[in-house]
C-alpha cells in the first residue's frame, strides 16, 4: 500500500467514526468520546481539517466539570450499549461534576501538548485564547486536588486513568484489594462482545475496576475523600511525564497569549525538583511506578520507563541508560528471539507480559509515537525511525487496530480504530 492509499484509509477511518461533533474510537467497542484519544484524533484531522479538528477538542473540553477536571468517558449522545454506561458513574447532582455525562476520572492530559502542536504548524491565536483558561484549569486540578503529599505528583485513583487500563503495572495493587459480592454492584461486561477474550482483562480484574468505581461514587467522587479514602493510589510515570511535557507547552500558550506564566512555573519546577527521588532507580536504570498506599516503588518494567523521555525529564545519562539497557535490549524490548516488532507494552521479561493480551505486551501506535517523539528529543533518531517504520509497517499488514501482536504484527483489539488513523496521518505527514 503506497502513502497516498494509506492516507485515504486513515482518513476513511476518522470519517467511519465520526459522531458529528466527536469521533468514537472504534465502530463498536468504544461507542462514545474518550479523552486521549480525541486528543490524538484532533492532531490527526488538523492536517486536513482544521475547523474539525476544534471541534473535537470543544467537544471534549464541553465536559469539563466545574472542578477543573476533564473525564475520561464523554457520553454526549446517551446510553449506548457501553459498559459502563453514565448513570454507572451516579455523578448527577454533584455539585463539582460538569454538564455533560461523563465518567469520573480523568485520563493522561495529552491534549494542551496537541493544540500546541497544532498551533506550531497552523497558528490560531483565536483557538488557543480559547481553550487556554480551560486547559490551565484542568492541569492546576491534576496538580493540586490529586496531589497527597506535596510534589504535585498526580495519583491515580483508578487503573483507568493511566490509559494503560490493563498494565502489569497494577497487580500487585489490585490484588490486595478484595472486593465483596455485596462490594461489586451487578454489572454485564461489555469489552468481550466484539473482542476476543484472550485479548482483553482478567475477570478477577475486571471485578476490581468496577468495585473502584464503587468506591468512588460512595464518596461522591469528592477529591479529598479519594485520596484518603481509594484503596488503589499510585503516582504513574507516564502520567506525571505527559503532564510535564504539557505544562511545557502550557507555558508556550501562556507565552504567545501574553500570560502570567507563575503558576506553571511553579509546577514544572515541582516536578523536575521530586521526579527522579520518587520514580528512577539507579540500580536497575529504569523509571518505575510509586504505589502511595504501601509507599513502596511498582518494580515493574512497562513501556512507561521512556516516557520520561517525552517530558524531558530524563538526564542525558539516563536517556542513555535507558535505550542501551532497555529499548535496545532483545530480552526486553528489542527484535529477538520471541518478538519482531517495537514497542511491547511491557518487557517481555516480565513475568505479566503476554504477547496479546491488552497492555500486557501488544504495540500501540500512540505510545510509539510519543516515545518516538521523547527519543528524538535526546537525539535518537534512529531507534525514532525504527519506531515509526514499525508502526507503519504493522498498520499496512493489519489494518487500524487498535493493538499488535509484536511476535508477528497481527492485529488485536477494536478495529477501525482511531487514534491509529490519526497518528498515521500525523507521522506520514511530518515525513
Ligand atoms: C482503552 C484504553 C484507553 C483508551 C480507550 C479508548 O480503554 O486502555 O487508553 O483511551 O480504550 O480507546
Amino acid at each position: 500500500m503506497n502513502t497516498t492509499e494509506l492516507l485515504s484509509q486513515a482518513r476513511a477511518v476518522l470519517r467511519l467514526n465520526d459522531a458529528g461533533e466527536f469521533t468514537k474510537p472504534s465502530p463498536h467497542q468504544y461507542p462514545h468520546q474518550w479523552n486521549w484519544d480525541a486528543a490524538f484524533i484532533a492532531l490527526g484531522l488538523s492536517h486536513y481539517d482544521l475547523p474539525r479538528a476544534f471541534t473535537e477538542v470543544r467537544s471534549l473540553l464541553r465536559a469539563q466539570w466545574r472542578d477543573g477536571m476533564v473525564p475520561h468517558i464523554i457520553y454526549h449522545t446517551g446510553k449506548s450499549d457501553y459498559f459502563p454506561p453514565p448513570e454507572f458513574w451516579q455523578t448527577e447532582n454533584l455539585a463539582h461534576a460538569g454538564s455533560v455525562a461523563s465518567s469520573a476520572i480523568t485520563q493522561p492530559p495529552v491534549l494542551a501538548t496537541m493544540v500546541w502542536l497544532i498551533h506550531e504548524r497552523t497558528p490560531s491565536m483565536d483557538f488557543l485564547r480559547e481553550v487556554y483558561r480551560q486547559l490551565v484549569a484542568w492541569h492546576r486540578w491534576l496538580h493540586t486536588a490529586r496531589d497527597i503529599d506535596g510534589t504535585g505528583l498526580m495519583c491515580l485513583i483508578h487503573p483507568w486513568e493511566s490509559g494503560m487500563d490493563n498494565s502489569p503495572l497494577w497487580a500487585e495493587a489490585l490484588d490486595r484489594i478484595t472486593p465483596t459480592r455485596a462490594s461489586v454492584p451487578p454489572f454485564k461486561r461489555r469489552d468481550t462482545v466484539h473482542v476476543a477474550a484472550d485479548e482483553r482483562p482478567f475477570a478477577p480484574d475486571y471485578e476490581r475496576f468496577v468495585h473502584l468505581i464503587d468506591l468512588g461514587r460512595r464518596l461522591r467522587w469528592e477529591p479529598h475523600a479519594l485520596m484518603d479514602q481509594m484503596p488503589f493510589l499510585i503516582q504513574n510515570v507516564l502520567f506525571c511525564s505527559i503532564l510535564h511535557r504539557a505544562d511545557q507547552d502550557l507555558r508556550q500558550m501562556a507565552l504567545e497569549l501574553s500570560q502570567d506564566t507563575c503558576e506553571i512555573d511553579g509546577w514544572l519546577a515541582r516536578t523536575r525538583a521530586v521526579f527522579d527521588a520518587r520514580f528512577w532507580d539507579a540500580t536497575r536504570g529504569l523509571y518505575l511506578d510509586y504505589d502511595v498506599r504501601v509507599k513502596m516503588p511498582i518494580r515493574v518494567n512497562a513501556c512507561s520507563t521512556f516516557a520520561p523521555l517525552f517530558a524531558g525529564l530524563a538526564t542525558p545519562a539516563q536517556a542513555a541508560r535507558l535505550v542501551a539497557e532497555h529499548f535496545d535490549n532483545p530480552v526486553e524490548y528489542a527484535p529477538g528471539a520471541d518478538s519482531v516488532y517495537r514497542l511491547p507494552s511491557a518487557a517481555k521479561n516480565e513475568p505479566g507480559y503476554s504477547a496479546r493480551r491488552y497492555w500486557c505486551g501488544p504495540v500501540w501506535i500512540h505510545i510509539n509515537w510519543l516515545i518516538a517523539d521523547g527519543l528524538r528529543r535526546y537525539g535518537f533518531h534512529a531507534q525514532a525511525d525504527m519506531l515509526m517504520r514499525d508502526s507503519l509497517a504493522l498498520i499496512r499488514q493489519s489494518g487500524f487496530r487498535e493493538y499488535y501482536d509484536p511476535r508477528d504484527a497481527s492485529g488485536c483489539g477494536a478495529v477501525d480504530f482511531c487514534w491509529s488513523a490519526a497518528l498515521a496521518i500525523d507521522i506520514l505527514n511530518e515525513r
